[in-house]
């Protein structure tokens, strides 16, 4: 009897300090994800809300001269990375082995297109590899996907946006309520030559539009986290009462 309850203390007091844990976020993608500002100014905006403890997390630490000395720069940007290349080496398993993460954000297929040329329908296969490869990591993964940028050189834009029309539908079948995936839109209202320093990656306006689309689903899903973490906390509780009772 008394064991049971110390076991159901010891739960309780686990399952709160799994409450408080700091929620990990991993901003994960290619060039635009490493050598870019959008990581500085999300940071220092979620810095006047309840989510300025978030931890954000990557094997890199780039910076890009974004002039903040404070900015979490943690991250698993890679410049010149496929998303096809990504899958079929497994890297990511790797990544998140290293950094496991309780919220992702995603945005990929801008060199299989650019360098590469591949086919849509490839690139979709690799995400569809990508998030089970999240989800391995953690079951309880929040998936943040983009739609990507437009391209200001070359004639890209047409096969990008057949892309970020099948990221829709793929993302919709690929949904759960454990972990679910959402999709944001970085490519309208991004101007392919005002918002890129280079015809390729934002600048400083381009850089506050990417993290004005981020800001608010990175929110919702933070607050997702939490709410799931209350209620395994709210369940522990229910079922430790009914140990010692
Ligand atoms: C959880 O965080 C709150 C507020 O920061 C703090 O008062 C409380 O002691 C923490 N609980 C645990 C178990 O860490
Ligand atoms: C996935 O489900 C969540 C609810 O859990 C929803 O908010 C989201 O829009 C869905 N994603 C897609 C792509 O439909
Ligand atoms: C962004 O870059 C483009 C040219 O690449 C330029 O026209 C625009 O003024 C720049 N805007 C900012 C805010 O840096």
């Amino acid at each position: 009897m008394v064991a049971f309850k110390l076991l159901s203390l010891a739960t309780l007091v686990a399952a709160a300090a799994a409450q408080n844990a700091t929620i990990r976020y991993m901003p994960f993608g290619d060039s635009i994800t490493e050598i870019i500002c959008w990581r500085a100014k999300l940071w220092d905006k979620l810095q006047t809300t309840e989510w300025k403890n978030v931890d954000f997390v990557g094997s890199g630490k780039t910076e890009n001269n974004c002039k903040n000395t404070k900015y979490d720069r943690d991250n698993e940007g890679h410049s010149g990375f496929l998303a096809i290349d990504i899958a079929n080496k497994k890297q990511l398993v790797g990544w998140l082995q290293k950094n496991p993460a309780d919220v992702i954000t995603m945005h990929l297929g801008t060199n299989d297109i650019v360098q590469q040329n591949k086919a849509v329908a490839d690139i979709i296969t690799a995400f569809s590899t990508l998030v089970q490869v999240m989800r391995d990591s953690n079951p309880k993964m929040k998936i943040v996907v983009a739609q990507i940028i437009p391209m200001g050189m070359g004639s890209y834009n047409t096969k990008i946006q057949d892309l970020n029309k099948q990221i829709v539908p793929w993302a919709q079948s690929k949904n759960s309520t454990n972990s679910p995936i959402w999709v944001v839109d970085q490519y309208t209202g991004f101007s392919g030559s005002s918002d890129l320093r280079d015809g390729v990656h934002p600048n400083d306006s381009g850089d506050t539009k990417m993290m004005n689309v981020w800001y608010p689903a990175l929110i919702n899903a933070f607050s997702v986290v939490q709410k799931s973490r209350v209620q395994e906390r709210e369940e522990m509780e229910a079922r430790a009462v009914k140990f010692t009772a």
